[in-house]
Order: structure tokens, then sequence, then C-alpha cells
């Protein structure tokens, strides 16, 4: 990219990581000339007592665009696939936060702390791995540097958010029902339901369609993606993805089988010099990380480290992140970063 004192910036969506975006912008002094905000549809909008003019997504929006971070929704009819070739044929990076793009072998996949040189191959679209992968990922390459891993069976407790607005919105609407009447059973009947089940006093293992061998596709993301950005194809990787009545931060147990053993001090010194990660690791003092308190944050918390009782080359941990913000907004704003370098 070429080299500019600032640059014009468009945020596609304005949804609970599009909003986030227009955060991290601001928070990390990104150096903005224009700033373009687009969604379906226009009107005025107030973030933390900034405002911002939405305008109707058109292709000739992206004219003189830079740098497009899209956060619409995905598929056929959503932003990416119907403006991302758009917005490159008018000279802009996209950098896409959707699974549209994700595994095309011409799009880097990129979470700064593990692949940040993958940006420079980009032929006009990076992506944005998904939010469960993200955090994954972060707490896996220290690790794997230092002791290679064969295996990786992790278990994910996700946030309604990682569904958007809709999703959000869900929850807040079973849990005042719950609260008027009841405990079990509420009969949703949104008009739009955006979870499968209901989410209030309840968990469910089903994020993303049903897919092959009974895995669903979030399933399958945490596999491909981490395969596809740690440059490994040959980790064992399994996953089973819940969600549960949080409204931001995913949390995940992760089992990890290094290939030469590891102890639980040296994966804690290791996992607390690393770039993006705090470790918050002090049982006798009822210290581990929670979703609560990595809302609004940009870091990894990782916690409960510790061996496999029966295996030396076991080791699990328990690691939280904002899915809007590491998981999403931090982690496209950070490419971004590194696009301008
Ligand atoms: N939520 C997470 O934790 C998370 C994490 C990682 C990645 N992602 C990905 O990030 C993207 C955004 O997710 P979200 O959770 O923020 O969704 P969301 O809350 O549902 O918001 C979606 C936004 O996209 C806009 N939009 C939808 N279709 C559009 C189109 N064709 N053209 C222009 N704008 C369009 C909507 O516009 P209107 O407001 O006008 O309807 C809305 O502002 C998705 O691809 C999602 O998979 C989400």
């Amino acid at each position: 990219m070429k080299k500019k004192a600032k640059y014009n910036v468009a945020v596609i969506g304005v949804g609970v990581v599009g909003i986030e975006m227009l955060r991290c912008l601001k928070q990390f002094n990104f150096p903005v000339a224009e700033l373009r905000v687009f969604a379906r549809s226009a009107r005025q909008i107030d973030v933390d007592g900034l405002k911002y003019s939405v305008e109707a997504i058109s292709p000739e929006g992206f004219s003189g665009i830079d740098i497009a971070l899209f956060a619409g929704t995905e598929g056929e009819k959503g932003a990416a696939v119907t403006y991302a070739q758009e917005a490159t044929r008018r000279g802009a990076v996209v950098i896409d936060n959707g699974a549209d793009f994700r595994m095309d072998p011409a799009v880097p996949l990129v979470v700064p702390e593990v692949n940040a040189k993958d940006v420079k191959i980009h032929k006009g679209i990076i992506a944005n791995p998904n939010c469960s992968t993200i955090q994954m990922v972060v707490a896996l390459w220290p690790i794997y540097k230092k002791a290679g891993i064969r295996r990786v069976i992790a278990t994910t407790f996700q946030a309604s958010s990682g569904a958007g607005k809709a999703a959000v919105e869900q929850l807040e609407e079973e849990n005042i029902r719950i609260a008027a009447g009841g405990y079990q059973d509420v009969e949703v009947n949104l008009e739009n339901k955006a979870m499968p089940q209901q989410l209030g006093y309840n968990v469910f293992p089903h994020i993303g369609g049903f897919s092959e061998d009974d895995y669903t596709s979030e399933e399958w993301k945490m596999v491909r993606e981490t395969h596809k950005i740690m440059h490994d194809y040959k980790i064992k990787i399994s996953a089973t993805t819940v969600r549960v009545p949080v409204r931001t931060g995913h949390s995940e147990a992760i089992y990890i089988e290094t290939k030469k053993p590891l102890s639980a001090n040296q994966a804690k010194d290791i996992l607390s010099k690393s770039a993006g990660i705090i470790v918050l690791d002090e049982p006798k003092k009822n210290l581990y990380p929670m979703p609560k308190d990595a809302e609004g944050k940009d870091e990894v918390f990782i916690g409960r480290i510790r061996r496999d009782p029966f295996l030396k080359y076991g080791l699990w941990l328990w690691v939280v992140a904002d899915n809007l913000r590491k998981g999403a907004a931090t982690n496209a704003v950070q490419i971004a970063q590194e696009l301008i370098k």
C-alpha cells in the first residue's frame, strides 16, 4: 500500500462489530483523513458522544477509499460479497470480518500476533478470522513456537453478541420474559429470532449450521482457520462450540498436546511474555479470566494453566477475550496498522 500521512477509510456495517471498529479507529489514533460509514440504510448514529453520518452503501461510495473495513452480514446478498470487489477495483484494500473470503487461497487470513507478515501477500482483500479462532491462535502460538503442538481439543462458551445485534436483543428480551413470569421454557416468539434456541437460562451446543461429520460450521472454522493462520495443516484440532447467556466475551477451555513436555510454570512464563496476552492465574486468590472483565479490552486473557495429571505433554488453558474487540474490530484495525507500516 502506498505510504501516506493519512488514509481515507470506510467502515461498512454499524452493527455490534462496526460500532467497535469506529471506536478502535479513534482509540488507536489510526491516521484517518476522511471516514465514510456505510450500511443498508442512511441515518445518523452516536458512538460515545461522537456523531457519524451513515450513508446507504453504493459502489460509487468506495471511490477514493484506501482501506475498507467490512463488518456487514455474510453470504450471497451480504455486504462483502456484493461490494468487496467493487471496493478493490476502485483502489481500496478490503479487510473483511466475515467468512466469505477466509478460505480463499489468494486471501491472507491474519492475526497480527501470529502471521503479521501474511498481510504483505494480499491481492486486495485480507480476511479477519472468526472470533473463536482469533483468541485461540493468540494463545496457541507462543506454546507452538516453544514446544510444538500435536493436538488441540477446545470447548467454547460464546456470548450472544457473537451472533450480532439481533442475538443480543433476543437474549435481553428473553431475560425480560423470564423475570416477568417463569424460569424455563420461555415462549420465544420474536420476529427476528437470531439464535436457534432460547438462550436465557440456557446453553446450547449449536453455533452456525451443522455440517460434515455432525460438527457445526463454527467448529470447522476453528479447525481450518487455525491451520491456515499457523501454516500447519497437521495439528489435530477438534472443537465443540457452545452458546452461553453472556452478552459479550467468549471463553474457551483448550486442551493442548505438545510435542515436547512443558510444565505449567514454563507455559505461564511464555504466555505472560507474549504479545497481546495477559495471564491472570492465581487460583488461591480466585483469580482467573472472565468475560465480564474482558469486555471492552483488546487483549486475550489466559488462566487456569495446568498440566494434565496423567500426560506430561498435556496442558489446559482457559482463554477469554472480547469477541467484538480482539475477536473482530481490534484485530481488523491491527491488520490495517500492519498494512500501513
Ligand atoms: N459479532 C461478532 O462477535 C463477530 C466476530 C467476528 C466476525 N464477525 C463478523 O462481522 C460481521 C458483522 O457482524 P455483526 O455481529 O456486527 O452483525 P450485525 O450486528 O448484525 O450488524 C450487521 C451490519 O451490517 C450491515 N449490513 C448488512 N448487510 C449489508 C449490506 N448488504 N450492505 C451494507 N451493509 C450491510 C447492517 O446494516 P443496517 O444497520 O443498515 O441493517 C448492520 O449495520 C459479520 O460478517 C460477522 O460474521 C462478527
